[in-house]
């Protein structure tokens, strides 16, 4: 799908998005991706979420972690970021339109990042994993999200064959943007799984 429309259907979703099965499914998803962030980095003072949806992942976080003095969401949705902002009143969240190859923040911003079910949307991984690596603090953590499998292996043609939707592709980009001890967890029906890595 191409970018804009690509956006602009998640746009669309925004009002919805929560609800339902699918919705449970993406709260799953980020529990558990909470979960292994916080196993990792158990008290992390800034924390960004890149492609972060109506906000539920960065409310979890906010809410396991009262240490934490700010938390960022970022998300090119506009009716996403509408949904994330009506979503809570805790100052120490802010939402922010734009997209993960354009961070907004200067470097060495934060010491989490996570993302959820968002890096198979971006226009370029790489660039996006290289801004990952920009604005995470030397020794910070990325959580990202997302399929990784080998059983997507036939869903790499046409339009998707430039996708990191297996392990080794995503970590050759990683590694080439930086990161250092990636490890991978599983986090749902062998499709959805983590890479967390180091910068
Ligand atoms: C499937 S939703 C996931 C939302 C949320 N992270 C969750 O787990 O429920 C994918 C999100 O990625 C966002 N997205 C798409 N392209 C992006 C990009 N280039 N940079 C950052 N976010 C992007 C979409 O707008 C959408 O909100």
């Amino acid at each position: 799908m191409a970018r804009d429309r690509d956006i602009a259907a998640f746009d669309a979703r925004a009002p919805g998005y929560d609800r339902g099965r699918l919705g449970r499914l993406h709260h799953e998803i980020a529990d558990r991706t909470a979960d292994l962030a916080l196993r990792l980095l158990p008290a992390p003072g800034r924390i960004l979420d890149v492609g972060c949806g109506t906000g539920y992942l960065l409310r979890q976080l906010a809410a396991r972690c009262p240490e934490a003095a700010g938390l960022s969401g970022i998300d090119p949705a506009p009716a996403m970021i509408r949904a994330a902002r009506a979503s809570t009143a805790d100052s120490r969240l802010q939402w922010l339109p734009g997209t993960v190859e354009e961070l907004p923040f200067p470097a060495e911003a934060f010491d989490l990042v996570v993302s959820t079910t968002s890096f198979d949307h971006w226009s370029d991984q790489q660039a996006g994993l290289r801004q990952c690596a920009r604005v995470l603090a030397p020794r910070g953590w990325l959580v990202l999200t997302d399929q990784f499998s080998a059983w997507l292996v036939p869903t790499l043609a046409g339009s998707r064959r430039h996708k990191a939707r297996t392990r080794p592709r995503a970590a050759r980009l990683l590694a080439a943007a930086g990161f250092r001890e990636i490890q991978w967890h599983d986090i749902h029906a062998v499709i959805i799984n983590a890479a967390a890595a180091r910068r």
